[in-house]
């Protein structure tokens, strides 16, 4: 099982579309082991955006991902972080194929609506950064899951 963090970023927040975005991982069959909503600080940003640090877009990114309240979302699968990509779509939402968030709700790069973990060691690095242990119900199952997971 892999380990993914997804942050419904404050533009999808504000617009309502929190509950239609957790639908879709819902439906996909990633297991939600993690969720709450907060305002992500100026350090925690910074932290989550690291790799981006020299980019000549990282002011403008740790403004918005800091601008309004988020939800954070750890969730749990086989193949969590390559599925919850797919589902999320193309970095450019003008690019981003029909039926994914993007595809079906975004235009700008910068009000992509979505973050999904890009690799496994970081789907665990950054559920570290925004859950407590204490916040996640690791390892709990659901009836269905020997329907989802083979
Ligand atoms: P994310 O980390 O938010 O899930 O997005 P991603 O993997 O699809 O894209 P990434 O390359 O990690 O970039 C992180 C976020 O930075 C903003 N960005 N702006 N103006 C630009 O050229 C540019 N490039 C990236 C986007 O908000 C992107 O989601
Ligand atoms: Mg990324």
């Amino acid at each position: 099982m892999e380990r993914t963090l997804i942050i419904v970023k404050p533009d999808a927040v504000q617009r309502g579309l929190t509950g239609e975005i957790i639908k879709r991982f819902e439906q996909r069959g990633l297991r939600i082991i993690g969720m709450k909503l907060l305002q992500v600080s100026r350090e925690l940003a910074e932290k989550h955006y690291d790799v981006h640090r020299e980019r000549p877009f990282f002011a403008s990114l740790v403004e918005y991902i800091t601008s309004a309240p988020v939800v954070v979302m750890a969730l749990e699968g086989s193949d969590a972080i390559v599925a919850a990509r797919t589902t999320i779509g193309a970095t450019k939402p003008s690019e981003a194929a029909a039926g994914s968030i993007r595809g079906d709700y975004a235009l700008e790069i910068g009000r992509n609506l979505v973050h999904g973990s890009d690799s496994v060691e970081n789907g665990e690095l950054e559920v570290a950064n925004f859950f407590a242990e204490a916040e996640l119900c690791g390892g709990w199952a659901r009836a269905v899951d020997r329907w989802v997971f083979e």
